[in-house]
C-alpha cells in the first residue's frame, strides 16, 4: 500500500501508514474510507485515546445487559452437573473438555464452537487418547455457533436446552492475537454479553467461569509496581491494561461480568490466566508453535540473539492449568453470590529468566548472543513483517507490539 501511495505523497506524509492501521481498520470499507479521506482531503487518522476507547466500548455493551432480580428459588439441576464449554477446538478448551468428560459428577457437556469440525476434533482426540471407553463419561453435545451474533445464532429451543439445566458456563473461546486493535475484539466481548444475558434469564443462574488473562490487568504495568502486587479483585482503572486489543478486550469483559454479577446476581468467577506452557506429560499435546514463548525462541534462533531481560518464568503447564480451572470453576458451584471471585492462575514460584538462558543458548546453537530485550526488539524491527518468509522464520514479528511493550515497561510486575 505504501508503494502504491508513494508516487503521490512523500515518505514523511505517510508516516501514519503502519501495520497497526490494518488492525484498527479491519475491513476493506474502513481502509478505503481512510485512504480516500487522506488522499482527497489530507486527513491523517488520529489515534483515539485507548482509555476513552475502552470506556466507550464498555458502556456500549453494559447498556445491553439484561436486568432481572434474582429469583427466590433457583431450580437445582435435576441430574448431575451440566456444563456449557466454549472453544473446545483450542488448546486449553480441548484439555478442559477431556477433564470434564471424565469427571463422574458431570452428566452433560454442551460444547459451543464456531468450527464445524469441533465434534470431529473431539472424536479424534478420544481415539488418540483412549477416552471413549471411560465408564463415567458425560454426555457431550456439540453446537456450531457464531459468537458475534445475537444468541450465537441458536434458535430458542436449542438454546434453552442447555440454559435451562446448566450449572456452569466456562468461556474459553477467544481470539489470541496481540496485534489487533480493540475494535476487532467486539465479537469476543459480545460473546461475554450473550453468556451473561443467558445466565441472567436462566432459572438456574449458571455460574460463568471466564478465562481471562493476566494481561487484562497489565503485565509489567508501572501503576501497579509498588511492590504490593496486583490484587485478585476488580481493577477499576482502564490504564491497568496495556494498549493491546486482546488485553483491553479481556478487561472490558471482566468488568461487564462484574457489572452483571452485582446488578443481577449471577455467579461469576474470573480466572486471570498467565502464560500456559506445554503439557508435562509426554502423551499430551506439545506447546503450540504459534504461541508467544515458542515464537520468541524460534525468532531468537533465527536472528542469533536471545533477550536477556524477560519477565520471570511463571508459566503453568497445560495439564495443570486445566485441573486448576475446573477445580476453581466448580468449587461450591451451586452457591449464589453477587460478588465475583477473581483468581490469578500463575505459577507462584517463578524462575528468573536468566536461569533458562544457558539452555536456550544451547538450543539456539553457536554464535548466538544474549542482548537487552530493547536491542532484540530493535533488531527484529529491521526485518520486513509483511514478508511471509521473514514471519515464518521470525514469528515474533507478529508480536512486536507486545515485546516492545515489555521492553519499555520492564519485567517487574507482581501478581
Ligand atoms: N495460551 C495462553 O497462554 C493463555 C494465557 C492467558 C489466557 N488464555 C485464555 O485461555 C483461553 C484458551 O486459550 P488457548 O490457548 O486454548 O487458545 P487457542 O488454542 O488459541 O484456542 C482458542 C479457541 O477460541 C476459538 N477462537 C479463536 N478465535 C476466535 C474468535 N475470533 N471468536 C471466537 N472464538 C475464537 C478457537 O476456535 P477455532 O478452532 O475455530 O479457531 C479455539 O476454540 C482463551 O480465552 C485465552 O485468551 C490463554
Amino acid at each position: 500500500m505504501r508503494s502504491a501511495i508513494l508516487p503521490h505523497r512523500s515518505h514523511p506524509e505517510i508516516f501514519w501508514l503502519s501495520a497497526d492501521i490494518f488492525y484498527s481498520h479491519p475491513s476493506i470499507q474502513q481502509l478505503s474510507q481512510l485512504l480516500l479521506a487522506f488522499l482527497n482531503h489530507g486527513v491523517v487518522p488520529e489515534r483515539e485515546n485507548s482509555n476513552a476507547k475502552m470506556s466507550k466500548t464498555f458502556d456500549h455493551f453494559a447498556k445491553l445487559l439484561n436486568h432481572s432480580p434474582l429469583p427466590q428459588d433457583l431450580d437445582p439441576s435435576p441430574h448431575g452437573l451440566s456444563v456449557v464449554l466454549t472453544g473446545t477446538t483450542g488448546t486449553l478448551g480441548a484439555h478442559l473438555l477431556e477433564e470434564l468428560a471424565t469427571n463422574p459428577e458431570i452428566s452433560s457437556i454442551f460444547c459451543l464452537n464456531r468450527s464445524l469440525l469441533a465434534e470431529q476434533h473431539w472424536h479424534d482426540r478420544c481415539v488418540q487418547r483412549n477416552i471413549s471407553g471411560h465408564p463415567e463419561r458425560a454426555m457431550v453435545e456439540f453446537f456450531t455457533v457464531n459468537f458475534g451474533i445475537e444468541d450465537f445464532g441458536l434458535d430458542y429451543s436449542t438454546q434453552s436446552k442447555f440454559t435451562k439445566s446448566c450449572d456452569l458456563i466456562i468461556h474459553a473461546a477467544w481470539k489470541a492475537d496481540f496485534n489487533q486493535d480493540l475494535s476487532s475484539f467486539a465479537d469476543n466481548i459480545k460473546s461475554v454479553l450473550t453468556l451473561a444475558n443467558w445466565s441472567i434469564s436462566s432459572t438456574t443462574r449458571p455460574r460463568i467461569g471466564f478465562l481471562s488473562s493476566i494481561s487484562s490487568v497489565g503485565p509489567w504495568n508501572p501503576t501497579y509496581n509498588s511492590g504490593q502486587g496486583i490484587p485478585e479483585a476488580p481493577i477499576e482503572d482502564w490504564e491497568a491494561a496495556p494498549s493491546i486489543g486482546y488485553s483491553e478486550s479481556k478487561q472490558i469483559s471482566e468488568r461487564l461480568l462484574d457489572r452483571a454479577a452485582t446488578e443481577s446476581g449471577i455467579p461469576v468467577i474470573i480466572l486471570r490466566v498467565g502464560q500456559i506452557g506445554g503439557s508435562t506429560t509426554t502423551t499430551q499435546a506439545k506447546w503450540k508453535q504459534q504461541e508467544l514463548v515458542p515464537s520468541m525462541l524460534k525468532t531468537s534462533r533465527s536472528i542469533g540473539l536471545i533477550p536477556a531481560d524477560l519477565p520471570p518464568v511463571d508459566w503453568v503447564p497445560l495439564n495443570t492449568i486445566s485441573k486448576i480451572v475446573t477445580e476453581l470453576a466448580f468449587y461450591d458451584v451451586q452457591s449464589v453470590s453477587r460478588t465475583p471471585s477473581y483468581y490469578h492462575v500463575i505459577n507462584p514460584r517463578p524462575t528468573p529468566w536468566r536461569e533458562l538462558i544457558p539452555e536456550v543458548e544451547v538450543q539456539c546453537g553457536p554464535g548466538v548472543r544474549v542482548v537487552p530485550l530493547s536491542d532484540w526488539v530493535k533488531k527484529l524491527r529491521t526485518y520486513d513483517a509483511t514478508e511471509m518468509k521473514e514471519v515464518s522464520s521470525k514469528p515474533a514479528l507478529k508480536m512486536l507490539n507486545f515485546f516492545s511493550l515489555v521492553a519499555s515497561r520492564g519485567p517487574t510486575t507482581k501478581y
